[in-house]
């Protein structure tokens, strides 16, 4: 990949997604699970750019969304609705209704919305569940326990059952998602433990979704999750569920990160460097916090390489954007060949929750994303334009 060409092409800062790399995720998943039926679905709130979205579907994947524009992006990409499940959490009755007439799924993170979708003479519904045991690689991306807002508490089973026999409603698909970014499996084996446990006392289920939250290696020294054993061992506890329920039926996942993070990768370019009187290097780059908000929002971590001049001598700098917040820190004290102004720095494994998550703050537009595709290049996003960032209040 020639990034000077890129940035020239598309201007900096700039996202780049490598299909290869989000087709391997997908296969190594799907390999590492060896149970029939496997469906697993793509948490497309990752990563929305529908040419990395594609990639995935032509694996063979559904799509796990969780508001009204992701259902209508899964559609948009032409996904049959049986094959996209509405993860709501605070859902309104308007925004029901208009899934329910799209023939979406809705998988219910409440007593009240699965009331209502009964009310509303909804047949069928899956129930995300608190197994009460949470995982993730920072507090804020814990999706369950006692904290978080997520998910039926397992202890309210009896209520799921009791709207069950008195509305009719069945419930077809029992749900968790404990947290993002654990490398660890014991926490989701023991929470898997629990969803099944639940999952035996539904009466009309169809499949059982145990959630994304694989993490990747954001750094060097840690190690990926060890796939194959966690596949193994779900798919035996799934096995040994069907038995016990005495039919078998589909087993889910739906990681977003695991999927796309290590494709992405977000170009930027050096504006200042800055050596304090106390020896504090700054190196100020052309993007910021509302481009990638992880390290800001999540106390995040992401490799970071000086692509122009990688054999420079090495310096311990603090990385910074452009935005007015001194928040807005990529790395400190990170050791980088020392830029100088006008270098290209790669922020690495940005392909989740990065664009994503993008926001205008400070007005600064948002960046273009390309995707790398078998040796060709393609504009998936121009870079967003000042001029049509002002004109949406007018
Ligand atoms: C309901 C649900 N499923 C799946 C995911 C995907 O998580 P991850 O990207 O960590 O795999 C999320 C992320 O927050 C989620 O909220």
């Amino acid at each position: 990949m020639d990034h000077a060409a890129l940035i020239a092409a598309h201007g900096s800062p700039l996202y780049v997604y490598d299909l290869d790399t989000v087709r391997a995720r997908c296969r190594a998943l799907k390999a590492a699970v060896p149970y029939a039926p496997f469906q697993p679905l793509f948490a497309i709130k990752a990563n929305p750019c529908p040419a990395v979205a594609r990639a995935i579907l032509a694996e063979g994947f559904g799509i796990d969304a969780v508001s009204p524009g992701e259902v209508a992006m899964a559609l948009h990409l032409g996904l049959d609705p049986q094959r996209v499940v509405y993860t709501e959490n605070n859902m309104t009755d308007a925004e029901q209704a208009e899934a329910v007439a799209q023939g979406v799924l809705v998988n219910c993170g409440s007593i009240d919305r699965l009331e209502r979708l009964a009310q509303a003479g909804v047949k069928r519904c899956a129930v995300r569940f608190n197994p009460d045991i949470g995982a993730g690689a920072h507090e804020k991306i814990c999706t369950a326990g006692p904290l978080t807002k997520f998910g039926v508490p397992n202890a309210h089973i009896e209520r799921v059952l009791e709207i069950e026999r008195r509305t009719g409603i069945r419930v077809v698909g029992a749900h968790m998602h404990i947290g993002s970014g654990f490398l660890e499996p014991d926490a989701f084996a023991q929470a898997c433990t629990v969803i099944f446990a639940l999952a035996a006392r539904l009466p009309h289920l169809e499949f059982v979704d145990c959630g994304g939250g694989i993490g990747i290696p954001y750094r060097a020294e840690q190690k990926p999750m060890d796939l194959a054993a966690m596949g193994r061992r779900l798919a035996a506890d799934m096995e040994a569920f069907c038995a016990r329920y005495g039919r078998r039926m589909e087993l889910r996942l739906e990681p977003g990160r695991f999927l796309v993070a290590e494709s992405g990768t977000l170009l930027c370019t050096v504006t200042s460097v800055k050596e304090t009187p106390e020896g504090r290097v700054f190196v100020g780059t052309d993007t910021g916090f509302n481009h990638l908000v992880r390290v800001a929002m999540y106390d995040a971590f992401h490799r970071i390489d000086n692509l122009s001049r990688p054999d420079a001598p090495r310096r311990k700098v603090d990385v910074v954007g452009n935005i007015c917040e001194s928040g807005d820190i990529f790395a400190r004290d990170r050791e980088l060949p020392l830029p100088q102004v006008g270098d290209i720095l790669a922020i690495r494994d940005a392909g989740a929750y990065g664009f994503a998550m993008a926001s205008t703050y400070n007005l600064r537009p948002l960046p273009a994303e390309v995707v790398l595709d078998g040796g060709g290049v393609r504009l998936a996003r121009p870079r967003q334009d000042i001029a049509a960032l002002i004109a949406a209040w007018s």
